[in-house]
């Protein structure tokens, strides 16, 4: 029987990486038609990814941010092999995952998809497709399949009756945490969720996203976590790795990426939040139009069309990822100040940017105040991140952070956060 402790006991966070792509890439060669023969100049082929490298920590959830078309599904299929990369090596737990995966090493990294609804089969109940997943790994033996399958109903909040039903008598919440039972009933070490809660409704999002919060602290679970917008992934993830044009361009923790943006990029993203309560938006950095084509990548930083402190050099020189410098500058108003950023000598990889000028964008810099207090009330309700529009001002006025529901009623609607 399989001894994986996936589903089992809880295990801490630490540094050793479950999973680790490098200098990944994919390109994708598309289909020539006669008309693009005859253009000449139409492109044959694009390159979604252009050389990843990535660790997923034990026991972390790190998220994976981008606006779309940046190539964060493409990484997630490659990760979880159902997509294989043109180049580049994937290990896990140290060792090569070979390009075939056997049952085991598929096992090891489940994926959990956007959306519920076309990602199970409608015309198998629930409790017949943990069965087969729980035979065909050997999860236990096969007296206690029905026990371990509501074992495993009930960790992701759904009850024993839930075993004799089939996906279309769930709504979209429950659908989720099918999937996500689904995933975990094989004793994964790593789950790839793929934007699992964008597909929700807003009053949905905040249980779902409890629920991998929980499965986190309880499991052990190693999680990337793919989503388009910060906002989602700031009370889920230990950190954060900002992927723009099929480049990782930023990866810190989570609060150190929030209070001292390094790159440009992440920084308009976390500008692009909105919050309740916040000053005018004038004095935010505006991302500028919409990303360049994956046919066509610009020479030099792949960022610098669209960004504001472009220089000369960006347009030449490419940046790779390396450890975010320390500030030694000078505040508005002449005080000096020394930046005591994460990335000091006892981290010196914890925050990496791909920016050349990510020295003088630092906390320090004048165009840069810190990017978003901790206290920011809007950053401690997840209702209000995930929806700003549904709540009004005077909602926040002396309530204390609310923690969503955990679970739903089976068989019903879930109830708002
Ligand atoms: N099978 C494919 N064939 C050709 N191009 C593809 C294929 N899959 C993805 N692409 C292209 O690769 C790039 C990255 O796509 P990908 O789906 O990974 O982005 P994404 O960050 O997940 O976007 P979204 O947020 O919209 O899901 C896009 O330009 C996309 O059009
Ligand atoms: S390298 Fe230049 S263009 Fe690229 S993000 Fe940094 S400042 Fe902007
Ligand atoms: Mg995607």
């Amino acid at each position: 029987m399989n001894t994986s402790t996936g589903t089992g006991t809880g295990t801490g966070t630490s540094t050793a990486p479950v999973l680790r792509a490098e200098a990944v890439t994919k390109r994708y060669q598309l289909p020539v038609t006669v008309i693009d023969r005859m253009r000449r100049s139409a492109p044959t082929a694009l390159t979604a990814l252009d050389g990843i490298d990535l660790e997923l920590r034990r026991g972390e959830v790190l998220a994976l941010v981008g606006e779309s078309g940046s190539g964060k599904s493409t990484l997630a299929k490659i990760l979880v092999g159902s997509v294989t990369a043109t180049t580049g090596t994937l290990d896990a737990d140290g060792e090569r995952v070979p390009v075939h995966r056997d049952k085991d090493a598929s096992r090891r990294i489940q994926m959990v998809f956007q959306d519920p609804y076309s990602s199970l089969n409608p015309r198998i109940s629930v409790g017949s497709m943990l069965r087969e997943l729980l035979l065909l790994h050997r999860i236990v033996p096969r007296a206690e399949v029905r026990a371990e399958s509501i074992r495993i109903l009930n960790l992701v909040g759904l009850e024993e009756d839930a075993l004799d039903a089939y996906p279309s008598q769930f709504s979209g919440g429950q659908r989720q945490r099918i999937a996500i039972a689904r995933a975990i009933a094989v004793r994964p070490d790593v789950l790839i969720a793929d934007e699992p809660v964008s597909a929700l409704d807003v009053s949905v999002q905040a249980t779902i996203l409890e629920l991998f919060a929980r499965l986190q602290r309880e499991l052990g679970l190693s999680i990337l976590f793919v989503a388009h917008n910060l906002a989602v992934v700031q009370h889920l993830s230990q950190r954060v790795a900002v992927m723009y044009l099929g480049r990782i361009v930023e990866v810190a923790d989570t609060d150190e990426l929030f209070r001292n943006p390094r790159h440009p990029y992440t920084r308009a993203l976390i500008d692009s939040i909105p919050r309740m309560g916040a000053e005018s938006v004038t004095d935010r950095l505006a991302l500028q139009g919409d990303p360049p084509s994956p046919f066509d990548i610009p020479t030099g930083c792949r960022f610098h069309p669209r960004c504001p402190y472009a220089i000369d050099a960006c347009r030449t020189t490419d940046p790779a990822l390396a450890p975010v410098p320390l500030v030694l500058g000078t505040r508005p108003g002449g005080t000096s100040a020394v930046s005591t950023s994460a990335a000091g000598a006892d981290s010196a990889d914890a925050h990496v940017a791909a920016c050349i000028r990510s020295a003088e964008l630092g906390d320090v810099d004048p165009l840069h105040e810190p990017a978003i207090e901790p206290d920011d009330p809007a950053l401690t309700r997840p209702d209000v991140l995930l929806d700003p529009e549904r709540v009004v001002e005077s909602d926040l006025d002396g309530v204390a952070p609310a923690a969503p529901a955990a679970s739903a009623a089976h068989h019903q609607e879930e109830p708002s956060a």
